[in-house]
């Protein structure tokens, strides 16, 4: 049910796309969903080049025929199109629960604009529910996650650290080669907050938190697709 809800969003996102656009193409089976729905427009003529924010994104698009560039070459984008694990009122998110949260956010900040498609179950009052990714280096892990609970005491948050697990017992790796704590904090109050100070930790590389990046989302539901402006 919810794969047909991804595949509704994906489609509605294709209304942003115009002839001529560098896309931030994102990443997560949401995302697949558009690039499905964008591939046969681009065979049909539709002039588009895209920026892939993950290894999984680029083998996709390379399989179904859409066109790649790089920030390198193209480091202004007109449009970032990507999935979230959870949307509030105002347009923040959560990002990373596929791993290319970094990726994701470099991408979407060298966007114009960013849309975020999903199904309805990740709107949400408050962020939090789902476990907030952060992307850490390995180099002084402990020391990492001590720094991250005195953040979180801060905003009166606790809950487990939990180092993401890949492929049996080994941790999971980013694209970066980075690890991934999932912080489970339950309610992020104060998302720019939390945010400005984790990202002011040596360790962290970068987290989940989208606060400010997001300027529409299209949200596909059992009653249809609804868009959300951002207010800012
Ligand atoms: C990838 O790292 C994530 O940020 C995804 O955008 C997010 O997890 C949404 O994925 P789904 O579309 O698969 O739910």
């Amino acid at each position: 049910m919810s794969e047909n809800l991804k595949a509704d969003a994906g489609r509605a996102a294709l209304e942003w796309v115009h002839d001529g656009m560098k896309l931030g193409i994102g990443t997560g089976s949401t995302a697949e969903a558009f690039i499905d729905a964008l591939a046969p427009k681009v065979a049909g003529g539709l002039q588009i080049v895209g920026v892939p924010t993950s290894e999984r994104t680029r083998a996709h698009c390379e399989k179904l025929g859409v066109p790649l560039t790089t920030l390198e070459e193209t480091p202004h984008l007109d449009l970032t199109i990507d999935g979230a694990d959870e949307i509030d009122p105002a347009l923040n998110l959560i990002k990373g629960g596929g791993g290319a949260l970094l990726r994701e956010k470099v991408v979407a900040a060298a966007s114009d604009a960013m849309v975020v498609i999903a199904d309805d179950s990740k709107l949400v009052e408050a962020l939090g529910a789902f476990p907030l990714p952060i992307e850490v280096n390995a180099f002084g892990l402990a020391a990492t996650r001590i720094a991250i609970e005195e953040v979180a005491m801060q905003h009166q948050l606790s809950g487990d650290l939990e180092l993401r697990k890949g492929e049996g017992s080994e941790p999971y790796l980013t694209d970066g080669g980075h690890l991934i704590i999932d912080a489970s904090f339950s309610r992020i109050l104060e998302p720019e907050a939390l945010s400005v100070n984790l990202n002011s930790i040596p360790g962290v590389v970068e987290h989940g938190l989208f606060t400010g990046l997001a300027t529409r989302a299209i949200v596909a539901g059992q009653g249809g697709v609804k868009v959300i402006e951002s207010s800012k």
